[in-house]
């Protein structure tokens, strides 16, 4: 069966796609469905972003859709960049400058203060139009210096002191295994799958 992921994002369909095997579904991308549509995500959450962006492609298609939003929550910084991550510092900044400008404002921030983590919304519409959402977290501590190739986005400065690496130095498989995407969508594909 057919999941339509509403992102243009690449990795994140291939990262849920590894996490489909087995199950029966197949994620595909709104690109691959043939669905193009501009999709405003003006919420003040991570789930009303997902709700928006899932109601949005839902009105395209018969299929099941799943939206994701998501991003990294410093503690230090109340909670930002939160739900701008990827807008952090100007839409047209590379991850190097974000990490610069984080590094700058928790200069003064001791070592055990620069907790962070992910945050992952996954909203679901079904073929009968009804939804449900989920939320899930990745706890982990700001590293200085970015470090790992894997992953995308903050994985190279995201520490997970557990394993002593960042998320970009980990298999995708061992970062699915604990990440807050991974975690938010096996809960999503169980309800899906407990739904039909
Ligand atoms: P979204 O596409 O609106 O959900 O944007 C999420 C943004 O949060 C991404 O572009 C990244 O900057 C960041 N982000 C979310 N999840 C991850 C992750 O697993 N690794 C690294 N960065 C992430």
């Amino acid at each position: 069966m057919k999941i339509i992921i509403a992102t243009g994002n690449k990795d994140k369909v291939r990262e849920i796609n590894e996490l489909l095997e087995g199950t029966g579904f197949e994620a595909r991308s709104m690109k691959e469905a043939g669905i193009s549509c501009d999709i405003v995500e003006d919420a003040d959450s991570f789930k009303g972003n997902a709700l928006i962006k899932a109601r949005t492609v839902a009105q395209f298609t018969d299929d099941y859709v799943l939206a994701d939003d998501s991003g990294i929550c410093i503690d230090a910084l109340d909670g930002a960049p939160g739900i701008y991550s990827s807008r952090f510092c100007g839409e047209k900044s590379s991850y190097e400058e974000k990490f610069r400008k984080i590094f700058e404002m928790l200069k003064d921030v001791p070592e055990e203060k620069r907790t962070a983590h992910f945050t992952c919304a996954i909203a679901v519409v079904k073929p009968d139009k009804t939804e449900f959402t989920v939320e899930e977290y990745f706890n982990g501590v700001l590293h200085e210096k970015p470090s790992g190739v894997n992953g995308f986005g903050y994985d190279p400065i995201f520490y997970v002191p557990e394993y002593g690496m960042t998320s970009a130095e980990m298999s995708p498989e061992l970062k699915n295994s604990m990440s807050h995407r991974g975690k938010a969508l096996r809960k999503a594909v169980e309800l899906i799958l407990e739904s039909c």
